[in-house]
């Protein structure tokens, strides 16, 4: 990569976002691979749930969060949301200056590869009604039938922490008996937030049952920043965070998956 005009290099940093936590599941992978990258996130906590907001609002919200990461001179910005990577990445791909990632559109290659007939899918209303995956997996391998389910709770369950509540466990068997109704050979985890629930999962139903895309999706960057000259040469990052509402929340529920050193910055445009 050399440098543009907009002073964007490689050790720029890379932007991701989501409606709250959830894209730390993202992050967490991405650290993994990628532990001297700088990563700046947002997580637009004000307006969580993105799974019941219409295809406008998610542009709005999205089109500002991508201004916000323009100004910070990212390089690249990850949808580490599976909501609107189904509902407005197609509409906003080459909008802005930085290269931008779809965490559907990423990974639906590798779950179209995978030894099964029946695959399920956990996500959010918007992701299932947009039948994103459904379409994308199709192109790679018509021969997969793909059960969208929604969990409307789930997201609530995780942004409160609350997934070991008797009451929380009890929703989470009940969307899960209602997708094992289908026989499924594997389920992925098509929301973000999910893999938060890994362990109450794990209670009903085999660990290996369960796929969580951030795993290909983190592979999939890194390959593509490796191949376009992208990757940082510093020694270390440099993380941030910020939220719409609600920081000292954010880093409660966080601690699962990235444990903040102090509260993320709160930023409404
Ligand atoms: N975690 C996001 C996703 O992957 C959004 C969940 C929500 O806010 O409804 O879809």
């Amino acid at each position: 990569m050399t440098i543009s005009k907009n002073d964007i290099n490689k050790n720029s940093p890379i932007g991701l976002f989501d409606s709250g936590v959830g894209g730390l599941t993202v992050l967490n992978k991405l650290k993994k691979l990628l532990p001297n990258e700088s990563y700046i996130y947002y997580g637009d906590t004000l307006h969580m749930p993105y799974g019941d907001k219409t295809k406008e609002q998610l542009l709005e919200y999205s089109d500002k969060i991508f201004k916000f990461f323009e100004q910070k001179k990212c390089k690249a910005v990850v949808m580490a949301c599976n909501t609107t990577s189904s509902v407005v990445y197609e509409t906003v791909k080459d909008k802005y200056d930085f290269k931008l990632f779809s965490i559907v559109h990423s990974v639906s290659e590798v779950l179209s590869k995978l030894q099964v007939k029946k695959l399920g899918i956990f996500a959010t209303r918007a992701t299932i009604m947009s039948g994103a995956y459904n379409e994308k997996i199709g192109q790679f391998n018509p021969n997969i039938k793909v059960y969208g389910q929604y969990c409307p709770n789930w997201v609530h369950i995780v942004e409160e922490n609350s997934m070991n509540l008797p009451e929380s466990v009890k929703i989470i068997k009940s969307d899960f008996d209602k997708m094992m109704q289908n026989k499924p050979d594997k389920i992925v985890l098509g929301c973000t937030h999910y893999p938060f629930l890994t362990d109450v999962l794990a209670k009903f139903g085999s660990k290996d049952l369960f796929i969580d895309p951030a795993e290909p999706f983190a592979k999939y960057i890194k390959e593509y920043l490796a191949k376009n000259s992208m990757l940082s040469d510093f020694k270390t990052g440099n993380d941030e965070f910020y939220v719409s509402s609600n920081p000292d929340n954010f880093k409660k529920s966080s601690v699962m998956f990235y444990k903040l050193e102090k509260n993320p910055e709160l930023l409404v445009f």
